[in-house]
């Protein structure tokens, strides 16, 4: 008998303090920079982001969306064996984030290990834990994006302090006799590093280098919604499906254009795209699956439709997951 993988239950997490455009333009004004909320609105449709405190490390934020899933599974921490933690800001350089919430959640023994694939890692998490099940190395996973960006962002630099946010999304991925995940499909090209990046680096006890954020917006603007099309035809061409039996896109929550231009180009309708970036700015490895357990708990996504999930981002990385929830 075929075995799959299926999500089993979602959860996510936000930091509690809320920062709206306005209270950023505030802050940036400080510093003498001008922004406003229409620009912001415009040009991204983000209207608030929230930020962990400076003590709050991803893994606390992993911490508390793993709980989430594990409950709305109906699972305890003790039937996870494999943890994977998608993530471009790692509380420490190692052992990776998802040994240090693998401890937090009083577990011990099964595999746990990080993905750095920037904002396209849970797209990248998700299909190394479906591969992991469907060879028959694990059987319930944990799969998480949880993001820091905060603490790696340039408040000097407008074009990009504006865009990001912190936050932590996570899935409990099992076994089943049935198809959950349809199909992946995972890109990388390398040569487009300087277009998105933090180059900073960790030597002889010294940071090399700039430790924050750098974007070319315009050229990943344009890179992104070419791959994010060409990553939806080839998920819905491995599992034989089109467009028309996509119930929900859930994107990237980057920019509300990239993902509206998406739907554009696949032929779908603005309401069938899952958009959550108004509230929570573009959380990297966390957006997607923060916009999938919203729409779940807000009664948008419900058992047995089918979505398709895409992340794009620094590497350049991208992909899809095509699945039947
Ligand atoms: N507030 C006010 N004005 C601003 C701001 C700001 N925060 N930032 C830039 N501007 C100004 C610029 O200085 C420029 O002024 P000028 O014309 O006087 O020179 C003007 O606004 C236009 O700037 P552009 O860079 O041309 O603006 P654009 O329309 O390209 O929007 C943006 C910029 C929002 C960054 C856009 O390029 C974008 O969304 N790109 C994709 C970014 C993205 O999604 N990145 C993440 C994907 S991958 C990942 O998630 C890691």
């Amino acid at each position: 008998m075929t075995r799959h993988s299926r999500i089993a239950g979602t959860g996510s997490y936000l930091p509690p303090k809320r920062v709206t455009n306005a209270d950023l333009a505030q802050q940036l004004a400080a510093r003498g920079l001008e922004t406003s909320d229409t620009w912001i609105v415009e040009r991204t449709g983000i209207r608030a982001r929230h930020f962990a405190e400076p003590d709050v490390p991803s893994s606390d934020l992993a911490l508390h969306a793993a709980r989430q899933a594990l409950e709305s599974a109906g699972r305890k921490a003790s039937e996870i064996d494999l943890i994977i933690v998608a993530t471009s800001t790692p509380d420490m350089v190692f052992p990776s984030t998802a040994t240090i919430l693998q401890n937090k959640l009083g577990v011990a023994g099964c595999p746990a290990f990080d993905v750095q694939a920037v904002c396209s890692g849970f797209v990248y998490a998700l299909t190394v834990a479906d591969s992991l099940i469907r060879t028959g190395t694990a059987k319930c996973a944990l799969v998480i994006g949880a993001e820091v960006f905060s603490r790696i962002l340039d408040f000097d630099d407008r074009t990009t302090c504006v865009l990001f946010g912190d936050g932590a999304g996570a899935v409990v991925l099992e076994a089943s006799e049935t198809p959950g995940i349809l199909a992946t499909d995972l890109h990388a090209d390398g040569k487009h590093v300087e277009i998105l990046c933090v180059p900073g680096g960790v030597s002889g006890g010294k940071v090399h280098g700039n430790p924050l954020l750098r974007m070319d917006g315009q050229a990943v603007f344009k890179l992104a919604v070419g791959v994010l099309e060409e990553a939806a035809r080839a998920t819905l061409a491995k599992a034989g499906k089109t467009e028309a039996d996509i119930d929900w896109l859930i994107p990237h929550q980057a920019n509300i254009r990239i993902m509206m231009g998406t739907a554009r180009k696949l032929k779908m309708s603005q309401d069938k795209v899952i958009v959550t970036v108004d509230e929570h700015g573009n959380t990297s490895a966390a957006s997607i699956p923060l916009a999938l357990d919203v729409a779940v708990r807000t009664g948008k996504v419900k058992k047995g439709d089918t979505l398709m999930l895409e992340g794009v981002g620094g590497g350049f990385t991208w992909g899809a997951v095509l699945l039947d929830f």
